[in-house]
């Protein structure tokens, strides 16, 4: 792939030109060619009969691995770089358990455990149909037939590189359950429905922590070869901090899940923290939502500006990171940091603590661990777009939204590059990078990895310009002081309506990736994307199976990536479904953004018909190796 010479990149890509015209418009694709018909049709009698036919294929399961590609030396020759580790177990928390362990005077003991969950304010704890986990099962075939093509098909012919890597994500608090189980300890997003009324919690999610084999069976038998992760820091290390023991149990069942994928021929990725800080980092649970209007960054706080018993996050975080590292790095091909970070930022120091950990982490593995896979952060955005592209305020206002949700960390991972001015105009309390600080992080990150959910109409805020915004602690519009919206200046929305807050933007999207390649001229990853349908949940499961909004919405992103990738010469490495399976959405499960329907009773699991599409999209068009 070569890049285009930078002269010809204007560093405004224009969204969207509005060019008015009236009357009624001939097919393009019949102008073209001169084959649009004029004359006038003649009719005929036959014989009737039925002559329709489909094809009828079964989805192609990945192969069985034939080899075995090592990443890192095993744990037995990296177990120097993370010295006297201990390992112990504590087993599940039972609230209904009256009598109380004794060992009181052990502070990393079962008496400590459980003080962490009684000092919660959970009063409706519960658990899930099952206790250990499940052996899979063979899918059966009559569960992989391919549902009925969607009619309007995608025209062109481009191909996907033989290594591009399909994927399916999820993350530990959304699907796992088991919160209390083998010796996992309280992290945010267990309570962060504690104080909602009308919310469902985490307790039980898709149980995933016992299902995690048929799970992973029936991703492997639809043909996906990359199965994204994520990992509780207190299931590894309940106590969180340095010096304190780990977690057998926990390191076991990461061990087998790990190996299980490996042995179904696909490829594990890890993400360290996806939203599920340890609860030891906050004085006060109330702590763990940051109130708009208080001069936060992001909706959760995820704890990176704090510290606990004097430890930083950053520190314990990468004392974290190192272990699972060592523990994983010979299976393991990508690591992820961080998700979405912005999100869990309260202040400047919470952005210097993600730029520093993931940093330290970058070269730990690089330098220390010597390892031959990829590391990347993950990051949110959703793509801010002009109202009016040639309006330079408009245009202003999304480069500073777009900026500040990206450049932000990307400037100094990506380009050794100081913040951004939207961030430093905004967080007052920004930590300043310095000379070496910018060469420490500088290029630690082997590929760019984005959440692309959808776009977002930007104008500049109505009574104010986004630089008093930003000097305005309580501006309403901070942190990104612009104003957003959904609708177009053609007075139309900006695309087919979700359950959620994604629309159904694919042009924008091609214009997206154009943007972040030529921004920070990485190679790019999809690392989520996906369309919870609006009122799915209130469908019957047969209707809920036949998704064709959400085959729309990936087949549409597809071919736009396609477009890119080809005729604006983009590098995307890959891309992953958000998500494998229907999962709890941070206190519901109304959003339903999964490719396979789980019921809440028996947790049985279903493909949705846009799972087959988007498998079979990709593997239709991927180049032979
Ligand atoms: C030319 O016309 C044919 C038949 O009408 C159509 O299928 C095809 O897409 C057209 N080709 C181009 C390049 O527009
Ligand atoms: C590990 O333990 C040894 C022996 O007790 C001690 O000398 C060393 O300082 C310890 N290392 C760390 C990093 O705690
Ligand atoms: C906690 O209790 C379980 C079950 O009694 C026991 O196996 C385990 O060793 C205990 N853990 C610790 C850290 O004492
Ligand atoms: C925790 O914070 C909330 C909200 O600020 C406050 O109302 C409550 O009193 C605090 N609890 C404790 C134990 O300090
Ligand atoms: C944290 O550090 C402060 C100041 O050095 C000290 O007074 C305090 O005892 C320390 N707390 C813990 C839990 O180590
Ligand atoms: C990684 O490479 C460095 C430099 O070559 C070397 O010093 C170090 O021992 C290697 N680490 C391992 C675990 O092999
Ligand atoms: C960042 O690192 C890249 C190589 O990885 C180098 O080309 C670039 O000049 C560095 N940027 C700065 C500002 O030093
Ligand atoms: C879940 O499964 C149960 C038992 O098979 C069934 O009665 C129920 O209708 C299912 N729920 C949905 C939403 O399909």
């Amino acid at each position: 792939m070569t890049l285009r010479p930078l002269l010809m990149l204007p560093a405004v890509l224009a969204q969207q030109v509005y060019v008015p015209t009236s009357g009624p418009s001939v097919p393009s694709q019949c102008v073209a060619n001169n084959s649009y018909a004029t004359s006038i049709p003649s009719h005929s009698f036959q014989e009737f009969s039925f002559t329709q036919s489909e094809t009828v294929r079964t989805a192609t399961s990945v192969p069985a691995p034939t080899s075995t590609t090592l990443y890192a030396p095993p744990y037995d020759s990296l177990s120097h770089l993370v010295p006297n580790l201990t390992t112990t177990q504590w087993g599940n928390w039972d609230p209904s358990v009256t009598q109380a362990p004794t060992d009181t005077h052990n502070p990393y003991g079962n008496a400590s455990r459980n003080a962490l969950w009684s000092a919660l304010p959970i009063s409706d704890f519960t658990r899930g149909i099952y206790s250990a986990t499940v052996s899979p099962t063979p899918i059966p075939t009559s569960e992989l037939v391919l549902p009925p093509p969607e009619y309007f098909k995608p025209q062109d012919c481009y191909t996907f590189p033989s290594s591009f890597m399909l994927g399916v994500a999820g993350s530990a608090c959304q699907i796992e359950g088991a919160i209390a189980d083998e010796g996992r300890t309280p992290v945010l997003t267990d309570v962060l429905t504690v104080y909602s009324p009308d919310t469902s919690p985490d307790y039980v999610a898709n149980e995933n922590y016992y299902l995690y084999k048929q799970d992973i069976e029936r991703i492997a038998s639809m043909g996906v070869k990359y199965y994204s992760f994520s990992v509780p820091w207190t299931r590894i290390l309940p106590f969180v901090l340095p010096g304190t023991p780990v977690n057998k149990q926990g390191l076991d069942h990461y061990n087998d899940l790990v190996n299980f994928v490996l042995g179904k021929g696909m490829l594990p990725t890890i993400t360290l923290i996806h939203s599920d800080t340890p609860l030891q980092f906050y004085p006060n649970i109330s702590d763990t939502v940051i109130v708009p209007g208080t001069g936060g960054i992001g909706y959760l706080d995820s704890a990176f500006q704090r510290s606990y018993n004097n430890v930083s996050f950053e520190d314990a975080f990468v004392h974290y990171g190192k272990v699972l590292m060592a523990h994983f790095a010979d299976r393991v091909p990508i690591w992820f940091t961080f998700n979405e970070p912005l999100l869990g930022a309260r202040n400047g120091k919470s952005i210097d603590a993600v730029l520093k950990a993931h940093a330290r982490l970058y070269h730990f593995y690089k330098e220390d661990i010597n390892g031959t896979g990829k590391i990347s952060i993950k990051f949110n955005n959703n793509f801010g777009v002009p109202r009016d592209p040639q309006n330079p305020a408009d245009v202003d206002a999304a480069h500073h939204f777009n900026s500040f949700q990206l450049a932000t960390f990307a400037n100094p991972i990506f380009l050794g590059k100081d913040y951004p001015p939207s961030y430093k105009d905004t967080v007052q309390d920004y930590v300043p990078l310095s000379a070496s600080d910018l060469a420490y992080i500088n290029g630690t990150a082997d590929f760019f990895s984005i959440d692309p959910y959808t776009a977002t109409v930007v104008s500049p805020p109505p009574n104010s310009t986004i630089k008093d915004c930003a000097a305005t602690i309580s501006h309403p519009l901070r942190p990104y002081c612009v104003m957003q919206s959904t609708m177009t200046a053609t007075g139309w929305g900006i695309g087919y309506r979700s359950q959620s807050y994604v629309y159904m933007t694919p042009t924008y999207f091609r214009t997206y990736l154009s943007y972040l390649w030529n921004t920070f001229r990485s190679p790019i990853a999809i690392t989520e994307f996906g369309f919870p349908v609006f009122g799915e949940g209130e469908k019957t499961l047969v209707d809920q199976l036949f998704d064709s909004p959400r085959s729309w919405y990936y087949q549409s992103f597809l071919t736009e990536m396609l477009k890119a990738i080809w005729e604006d010469g983009v590098q995307v490495i890959g891309a992953f479904a958000w998500s494998f399976a229907d999962n709890w959405e941070f206190g519901h499960f109304e959003a339903q953004f999964g490719i396979q329907t789980v019921n809440r009773t028996t947790q049985e699991r279903r493909y949705k018909k846009s799972f087959f599409e988007l498998v079979d999209f990709v593997e239709s068009r991927r180049q032979r190796a």
